[in-house]
């Protein structure tokens, strides 16, 4: 792991009331990031993505709440925090970029001067270095001609332009880790990279911490130095880049993996795998994943896994896994059920 540390999430659970139900987009989510270090975020669609990211800002959207857990950033309890002096840590110590570019930006201010507005509320700099500043970080971000575009209105911007937009306006505030919530998915490939490279620099030459959510194995393989992989609200494994893709001990990211095209690890949306995602008010009881696991054992129906560390970067969630094991790989694994 590059540095210490300065995002950790303990035990973050996140629910939603649904009829009579509760269910819960995060259950006992536990991670940390690093200085200078990307950490990607992967899970099919509704796994509980989004809403983990959200709840690090306190901003579960209603009738959610955080359950429980905690939020430290470099040491303080965010969740503990009263809100007026949360505001002061939204932005310059943690930044968000949302999925959904929606609302973010304002429509009758220019963007430009959006930027600016965000430099000046966290730094004392004049307007005209703040504007000179705004117009860099669009261009680093991948704007063509930044000054005339950073003089222009948000419905002058494309979708792929307004979300570069938002991750330069994040930028701005100089946060200490960045959330970036699937920023590269509606570009093409090209910008995409450079976006990529963008905050690997920002990592290796500012100690900037990446929280990266992503559905594509590619962006996590060129980009990441650690992977969480998520299902049904749990992380079910976590591991260095490399092991991930070397060593998978989750039969969950096995199959993501195995369902990608070779050879290597080309980009790519997500990977169906069979079965369906499960409805997370209604859970199956034991391992969430055995409808669809094709090692299961019995006690998979009955028993829930907690995690077992592999190694001293390599954490699973599968009663499987032994902490001799350090592969994930025992010879005595079930055969593959047909
Ligand atoms: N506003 C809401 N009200 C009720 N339930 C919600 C709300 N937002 C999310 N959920 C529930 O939480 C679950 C997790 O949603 P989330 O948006 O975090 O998924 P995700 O992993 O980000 O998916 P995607 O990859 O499609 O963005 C969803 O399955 C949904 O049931
Ligand atoms: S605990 Fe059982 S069902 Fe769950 S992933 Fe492991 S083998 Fe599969
Ligand atoms: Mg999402």
């Amino acid at each position: 792991m590059p540095g210490a540390a300065i995002l950790e999430v303990e035990d973050l659970v996140v629910e939603f009331p649904r009829d009579h139900e509760r269910l819960r987009a995060a259950d006992g989510v536990s991670f940390g990031v690093g200085q200078g270090e990307i950490v990607g975020l992967v899970g099919e669609s509704g796994c509980g993505k989004s809403v983990t990211a959200l709840a690090l800002f306190r901003l579960v959207p209603e009738p959610g709440r955080i359950a429980a857990g905690a939020v430290r950033l470099g040491g303080v309890e965010l969740l503990a925090l009263p809100e007026r002096e949360l505001r002061r840590y939204r932005g310059a110590g943690i930044a968000y970029v949302p999925q959904e570019p929606g609302e973010a930006l304002n429509p009758v201010v220019r963007i430009g001067a959006q930027i600016v507005d965000v430099i000046r509320a966290h730094r004392s700099v004049s307007r005209k270095a703040a504007w000179d500043e705004a117009v860099d970080l669009l261009r680093r971000v991948g704007i063509a001609d930044p000054e005339r575009r950073a003089r222009q209105y948000a419905h002058q911007f494309s979708g792929g332009m307004k979300q570069r937009a938002l991750i330069a306006m994040a930028l701005a505030a100089r946060p200490r880790v960045l959330v970036a919530d699937e920023p590269t998915t509606a570009l093409d490939p090209t910008i995409q990279a450079g976006i990529l490279d963008l905050l690997a620099s920002l990592a290796r030459d500012e100690g900037l911490g990446v929280l990266l959510i992503t559905h594509d194995l590619g962006v996590v393989a060129s980009a990441c130095d650690r992977v969480l992989v998520m299902y049904a609200g749990r992380i079910v494994e976590q591991a260095g880049v490399a092991t991930l893709f070397e060593e998978p001990a989750h039969p969950y990211t096995r199959a993501l993996l195995a369902a990608l095209p070779r050879p290597g690890v080309s980009r790519g949306a997500l990977p169906a795998i069979r079965g369906a995602v499960p409805d997370l008010a209604r859970l199956p009881p034991g391992c969430p994943f055995h409808p669809r696991c094709p090692v299961a054992i019995p006690a998979c129906r009955d028993v829930e896994p907690a995690p077992v560390a592999l190694g001293p970067d390599h954490a699973v969630r599968c009663l499987l896994a032994s902490p001799d094991d350090a592969a994930g790989d025992s010879a005595d694994r079930p055969e593959e059920r047909p």
